[in-house]
């Protein structure tokens, strides 16, 4: 716009008027050429249009809102931990999980006359009951669980036919008959996700890109593929029908493993491009930089990031998020529960992934969207403790699947991998690295540099391999 200098003497009288003067500006849906004494003047309410424009300004500010609104977090330890580490936050954690899952359990049917632990101890007949799993041994053709509840505990024997991937410190339901000082299981009933649930789909067509462990600052970082990726993201590369999706990409989500990180595993010092933990980020940022601006990014730590290791993660601390200053970035912690347009994601890094494939027979971290179905039929993303991933002391179990979420994406193995369970999207978004010394040794076996595409108004995902 050009602005007439008699106009600039206007501005500069009314003290504050340029970024007043600006605001109106912005909220004209017809830009006028030339700013001249007469526009300012009906701007400022000297003259008769002024009115007009008023109004106008308004209903465009409230349409801005609106936008905004349409990105709401609905759960996030970031702001919000309590957790000092101390024993009894422990008591409080696992009685948290075991309120909110007992409650889940007592919905299904077969556990509506659930009776505590202790009275279990005193019938004959088939009872129903309900516990924290405490401990699992082998036994003959079958298991041995341990379960507790506020008052007691009982050892349950469960035939291998009828269950055998019971994990420790999940809550679970038992139908069954005691035998003695043991019950003998006939049912295990899970807290599960309904069979059949509405999902929540984006009123307009909208496209979200799913991607994860980048691990940038690593010698590893695929960088030729990020290049690609960008090109395509900005509409220059790939095919007609592409491009136009391109277009519509309103959000990236990034699950965690933004960075490479320092000091993670015995070696990675041979593995870093970048050494330090600031010029990491730093990098990630002009990587980021690339994605055009009116794309939000949604970016999580994983467990190499600079954030505690101890799960749920916070979201960046200011240090880090200042290094991303002027850019349209959201900062969430790990998990995160997000509502895009009504849709519900849930966004979880993945480290206990690998406690999953560890404990349950036939499960394979690579194959992590069969270890995610387990997730969501316990209704919890990480119940094992004091295994590979580290739990924090909360006195909330933000690991706990209370809301069914339509989309549930994870990270971590560097798998690309889309299923669809119960009509939950499960993504495992994948990486930006080729597979490393480290991971070879970790039975890593990544299918890098491909992003999830999802449409959120029909939740159709497709794969772009760049
Ligand atoms: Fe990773």
């Amino acid at each position: 716009m050009l602005i007439q200098p008699e106009a600039v003497d206007f501005l500069i009288s009314r003290g504050n008027g340029i970024e007043y003067c600006k605001k109106v500006l912005e909220g004209m849906e017809k830009k006028p050429l030339i700013i001249s004494v007469d526009l300012l003047k009906e701007i400022f309410g000297e003259g008769k249009k002024a009115e007009k424009i008023e109004r106008k300004v308004k209903v465009e500010i409230r349409k801005e809102s609106i936008k905004e609104e349409r990105f709401k977090i609905l759960r996030d330890v970031t702001g919000n931990s309590t957790c000092e580490g101390k024993l009894k936050d422990f008591v409080d954690l696992f009685r948290n999980r075991f309120d909110k899952l007992s409650s889940l359990l007592k919905k299904r049917q077969e556990m509506r006359n659930a009776i505590p632990i202790k009275k279990v101890l005193r019938v004959d007949d088939e009872v129903a009951t309900i516990g924290i799993v405490k401990d699992v041994r082998n036994s003959k053709n079958g298991i041995i669980a341990e379960i507790e509840d506020y008052e007691d505990f009982i050892s349950v024997y469960i035939p291998k036919e009828i269950d055998f991937s019971i994990v420790n410190d999940e809550v679970i339901g038992i139908v069954g008959k005691r035998k003695g000082d043991l019950l003998i299981a006939k049912r295990i009933v899970r807290p599960e996700i309904p069979v059949e649930r509405k999902i929540r789909y984006a009123n307009e067509e909208k496209y979200v890109v799913f991607i994860s462990d980048l691990h940038v600052g690593s010698k590893s970082f695929l960088e030729d593929k990020w290049k690609k990726f960008i090109e395509w993201i900005n509409g220059k590369r790939g095919g007609e029908r592409q491009k136009e999706v391109a277009k519509k990409v309103e959000y990236v989500i990034i699950s965690g493993d933004d960075i490479e990180g320092v000091g993670i595993y015995p070696g990675q010092e041979n593995d870093l491009k970048i050494e330090d933990l600031y010029l990491q980020y730093e990098e990630l940022a002009k990587k980021l930089s690339d994605i055009p601006p009116h794309i939000k990014i949604i970016i999580q730590p994983g467990n190499h990031d600079a954030v505690r290791p101890a799960l749920p993660q916070p979201a960046f601390e200011k240090e880090i998020r200042d290094l991303f200053s002027g850019m349209n970035i959201t900062f969430i912690g790990n998990p995160c529960y997000f509502e895009i347009d009504g849709t519900i994601i849930l966004s979880y890094h993945g480290q206990s992934i690998q406690d999953f494939a560890t404990c349950i027979p036939n499960m394979s971290q690579n194959e992590p969207t069969k270890i995610m179905r387990e997730m969501l039929k316990r209704r919890h993303m990480a119940p094992i403790y004091g295994s590979i991933s580290s739990l924090a002391p909360e006195k909330e179990d933000y690991l706990v699947i209370d809301i069914i979420p339509d989309i549930f994406v994870t990270g971590h193995v560097h798998v690309t991998s889309i299923d669809m369970y119960r009509n939950v999207l499960l993504i495992n978004a994948s990486a930006w690295q080729s597979q490393t010394e480290y991971q070879k040794t970790m039975n890593f076996m990544p299918d890098p540099a491909k992003a999830i595409v999802v449409n959120l108004k029909n939740m159709t995902p497709t794969i772009l391999q760049v």
